[in-house]
């Protein structure tokens, strides 16, 4: 396609590196897309006649065909996805294949093309964390009033409900579906027609091919459109921010499946055994998960860097932009349906939970706040009271509403018997009921606004 000036062919290894047709022949729907559009596009504005249009466009459609049923041939020597199609098409139709890139660089149709397929994979992780969200709103409805211990440093802090921990992460993914939404609004902006790098002479309508591929509107500037991968960027950042999260509710489900935790049970269909230990039933997904979110930021770094040192506009370095984001929107894809399946089908413990809440003294902020409230203790003070509370227990083996009260009143006459009513760990959900606090009423508004925006009523 490029020989005219060269005294001699590429060598073996040159071809080798130069060759991106085995992983961006993924690209083939793309391509042929947005050769569809441009073609047209040559046909309306006349700079290509109605006649070889309609052979290159029936060319394009039998070629889509051929790769539907028998996969794209990887052919070195053809470089690219962009080469290889059109290399076939003109093995079907002849010289009239050689009009269609008129007026158009493999530097522009690849921009396109990937921002085409970046498209869809925003899309895509949109819609699987739009189920993960069904998902975990489905459970926390059931777990709204599950008493569980809530941790801060992991050293138990206040009880909970399992229902707000599960919303928790709703949150996130709300956030992450946002930035998706973020992404793919500057990314909607068609590169096609800035050719090489300066545009082009021809007469071309980039209105026409913005709008034909779905796009909002044509780039303003030809260089940053060839040399802009900010939109792969954005959804590596977009993927690495949800990936964290992934991780840290994976984590969880780990640590929550251990023994020593057991607070819940995976599904025997997302969990492994072990070929040595005949008890054993791993978190092999959640550990996955956990573990491709490095991989996933990994893939964001290496396009970084990638990007950092280059001059406008193309240059070949930009081919490299394309494995990571292929990785990385294959490892959220998994990553996000094994999730689902796991928060879907995981059995919780709450009976293990609510007796995990009631060791470790998580109601003693409730004693001090009835100190407050009750006996108008300042705060400061009642901290302290309720830390000598906590000694005397701990040092007894005794949960704080074991205590008998004749020992609390030594600690401090104010206290009385109404301070029992505080101690249990379902006075202390309830008494969370600040907005977006952890009382079941407040967990079962989170979870009817959570319904109502995914359209689950
Ligand atoms: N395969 C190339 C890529 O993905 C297409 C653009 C090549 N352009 C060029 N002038 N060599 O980046």
């Amino acid at each position: 396609m490029w020989g005219g000036r060269f005294a001699e062919g590429p060598s073996a290894i040159m071809r080798e590196i130069n060759a991106s047709i085995p992983f961006d022949k993924a690209l083939w729907r793309q391509d042929i897309a947005a050769s569809e559009a441009h073609v047209a596009m040559l046909a309306a504005q006349g700079i290509v006649s109605a006649e070889d249009a309609r052979a290159i466009s029936d060319g394009l459609a039998a070629i889509a065909h051929e790769y539907e049923r028998d996969g794209v041939p990887e052919n070195w020597d053809l470089e690219d996805i962009h080469m290889t199609t059109e290399a076939r098409l003109a093995e079907l139709i002849g010289p009239a294949a050689g009009r269609l890139h008129t007026a158009r660089s493999r530097n522009d149709q690849v921009a396109t093309d990937f921002r085409l397929w970046v498209r869809e994979a925003l899309d895509e992780m949109d819609a699987g964390l739009a189920a993960l969200q069904r998902a975990l709103v489905t459970r926390a409805g059931e777990h709204a009033a599950t008493i569980m211990p809530g941790f801060t440093h992991l050293q138990t802090a206040q009880p909970v409900t399992l229902g707000h921990h599960l919303m928790a992460y709703y949150e996130m993914f709300r956030r992450d579906r946002s930035r998706l939404a973020d992404a793919r609004d500057r990314l909607n902006e068609c590169p096609l027609g800035s050719a090489a790098l300066a545009g082009t002479g021809f007469p071309i309508d980039r209105e026409i091919t913005s709008e034909a591929l779905g796009f909002d509107r044509p780039t303003a500037n030809s260089l940053d459109a060839v040399s802009d991968r900010d939109f792969a960027l954005d959804y590596l950042f977009t993927a690495s921010a949800c990936a964290l999260h992934l991780s840290r509710l994976a984590e969880e489900l780990v640590l929550w499946a251990s023994q020593p935790f057991g607070f819940v049970r995976l599904p025997d269909s997302l969990s492994t055994g072990s070929s040595i230990m005949p008890q054993k039933k791993n978190p092999d997904a959640a550990e996955l998960v956990r573990g491709h979110a490095g991989r996933v930021i990994g893939c964001a770094t290496a396009l970084m860097v990638t990007m950092k040192g280059l001059p406008l506009a193309y240059s070949k370095d930009m081919q490299d932009d394309k494995p990571p984001v292929f990785e990385a929107a294959s490892l959220m894809a998994l990553s996000i349906a094994a999730m689902t399946g796991m928060i879907g089908d995981a059995t919780f413990a709450t009976a293990r939970m609510r007796q995990a809440a009631e060791m470790g003294y998580a109601t003693a902020t409730d004693l001090a706040d009835w100190l407050v409230r009750e006996a108008g203790i300042p705060f400061r003070e009642a901290h302290h009271v309720t830390g000598a509370v906590v000694k005397f227990a701990d040092a007894r083996g005794l949960a704080l509403n074991e205590v008998p009260l004749a020992d609390l009143a030594a600690i401090d006459e104010r206290i009385d018997e109404r301070v029992f009513d505080a101690l249990s760990v379902d006075a202390s959900v309830a008494a969370r009921a600040s907005y977006g606090g952890t009382a079941p009423e407040q967990v079962r508004m989170q979870v009817d606004r959570a319904r109502a925006a995914l359209g689950m009523e």
